[in-house]
Order: structure tokens, then sequence, then C-alpha cells
């Protein structure tokens, strides 16, 4: 059954590396662009990226503050971005996380997703419209408990068995859980595309992904767009200062309709 009004999307992937965090932040610009107020919440503790992407020149309270209950409420921890209407909460350095992450119990866990709804409401009660997680990748319970949260979630996947194979278990059990839970809707993008060089790469590419279509059609994924390999991410990754609102203008047309039909705005 799918959920009429889609106000909290996390982007995840089984996989490190295969797009999620610039997804988030592509999708993050474009829901701006529609007028939406935004928060993009960094929730990969093992691999926390905002801090670097956006580089705050302030110290703020990050996410495991919140979870951890330090804080007296999470609307202390949203912080500005280059963008008027694009706020992010940070996580913070990775080592404080990983550590974060291995000790603490499943019960600690579902008290966290108690605390991650509660953040949801209030955060939503006090005007985001739309709240975007970026998700750890793999099974953690942590990665768990933000796509439980979700009004719909976005699977960021690299055309590669290398990703896929290994992948496939992982998602139908996990989506078949989620689906069994509650109301939502669940998609997914092919990400980082490469250009075949002629018809013969051309089917190899296509055929991989028509079966790969398949096999996520029978989990209860649907796909909603393809983005291609574009260099110009990898470039600004070397830059002190990225510009990703340059990157986001150049090829902003495939993101704003990944976003419509996420948000069903279309
Ligand atoms: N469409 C794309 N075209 C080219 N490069 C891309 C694209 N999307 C992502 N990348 C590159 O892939 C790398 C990983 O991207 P990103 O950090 O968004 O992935 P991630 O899934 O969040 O990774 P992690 O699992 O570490 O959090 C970056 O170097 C980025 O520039
Ligand atoms: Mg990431």
């Amino acid at each position: 059954m799918m959920v009429e009004k889609v106000n909290t999307i996390t982007v995840y992937s089984t996989r490190g590396g295969s797009g999620k965090t610039l997804t988030a932040l592509m999708l993050g610009i474009a829901a701006t662009e529609r007028g939406l107020k935004t928060l993009i919440i960094d929730v990969d503790l093992e691999a926390p990226s905002f801090t670097h992407l956006l580089k705050p020149d302030t110290s703020f309270k990050s996410w495991v503050d919140y979870i951890e209950e330090e804080v007296e409420s999470v609307l202390e921890l949203p912080q500005p971005t280059f963008l008027e209407n694009l706020d992010v909460i940070y996580s913070p350095a990775p080592r404080v996380g990983k550590a974060f992450l291995g000790w603490k119990s499943s019960e600690w866990w579902q008290k966290a997703l108690r605390l991650t709804l509660i953040a949801e409401k209030e955060l939503q009660d006090n005007g985001y419209d739309l709240i975007i997680f970026d998700n750890q990748s793999g099974t953690s319970l942590n990665s768990i408990n933000n796509l439980v949260v979700a009004d719909a979630s976005l699977m960021v996947m690299r055309p590669s068995s290398y990703g896929l194979g290994a992948a496939e278990d992982i998602v139908k059990n996990i989506y078949f859980s989620l689906h069994g839970m509650k109301e939502r809707n669940d998609y997914y993008i092919w990400n980082q595309v490469h250009d075949p060089a002629n018809d013969e790469e051309r089917i190899i590419l296509d055929n991989f992904m028509t079966r790969w279509d398949n096999n996520l059609k029978q989990y209860g994924l649907s796909n909603v767009g393809s983005v291609r390999f574009h260099s110009q991410f990898n470039l600004e990754l070397l830059s002190d200062k990225p510009d990703f609102l340059g990157v986001y203008q150049r090829i902003s047309n495939v993101y704003k309709e990944i976003l419509a039909t996420i948000i069903g705005l279309k």
C-alpha cells in the first residue's frame, strides 16, 4: 500500500560508496527548489560525510548527542548550509560513531528508534517539510532503524555484480519485513552508470540492469531513475570548497524527476 504524503525519505545502500550522500544532497537541493524547507540528517555513524562535504565552521551538537539524550531537544541540532531552505544535522567523527555502534544493545537501539520517531515529528511540527536521512550502508540496527522511520526509501545502486550479488538476500529480507510493518514506498536508482562505448557494451549493461530491475520488482522496489557517471562530482570533491550547487545546476533534471516521483507530486 502506498503512503499518501511523503515527509521522510531514507537514502540507503547495502554496500558503501554507491553514492548515497551525494544523492541525499542533490535531492535536498531539488526539494528546496520546490519550496520545501528541507533537512538532511547524517545518520551514517560509520562513514559520516556531511562534516567533510559542508565543512561547518561553528561547533555543533550531533545526531549522536541527540540519541544519547545529551541535548534537551532535537531542535538544537539543525545547522544552516549554503542554501537558505536546506539545513543539516551532522554526525560526529567516524571514530566516535564506530565506537558507539560497537557496544549498544538491541534494547538500546529500540530506544533510539523511538527517539528518532519523536525527532521526526518534532522537526516536522517546527517547519521542516521534508527530512532526508543519509543512512549507513549494510544491515546494522542503526541502518534498519533509519529505514523503518521513513515514509519512503531510496536505495542507491551501482550497476556492478560486486555490490549486488551479495545484496540480494539482504534486500529480500529487509524489504519483506519492512513491508509487513507499515505503509511505505520503496524505490531505487541506478547510480554512476557509465556511458557504454559501443553497442556490445550497451547490451551487456542493459541486460544486467534489466535482470536486476526484475529481481527488485519482486521485492517491492520500484526504479525511479538512473544517474550517469558524472566526473564533476569527483572533481568537486578534490576542491577545498566544493561547489555542489554548480554541479546540481548542470544535472538537475534527473534529481528533480526522482524527487517528484518519490514525493508523489509529479
Ligand atoms: N553519479 C555519480 N557520478 C560520478 N561519481 C559519483 C556519482 N555518485 C557518487 N559518485 C562518487 O562516488 C563516491 C562515493 O559517493 P558518496 O559518498 O555519495 O557515496 P556513499 O554511498 O554515501 O558512500 P559511503 O557508503 O561511504 O557513505 C564519491 O567519490 C562520489 O564523487
Ligand atoms: Mg555516505
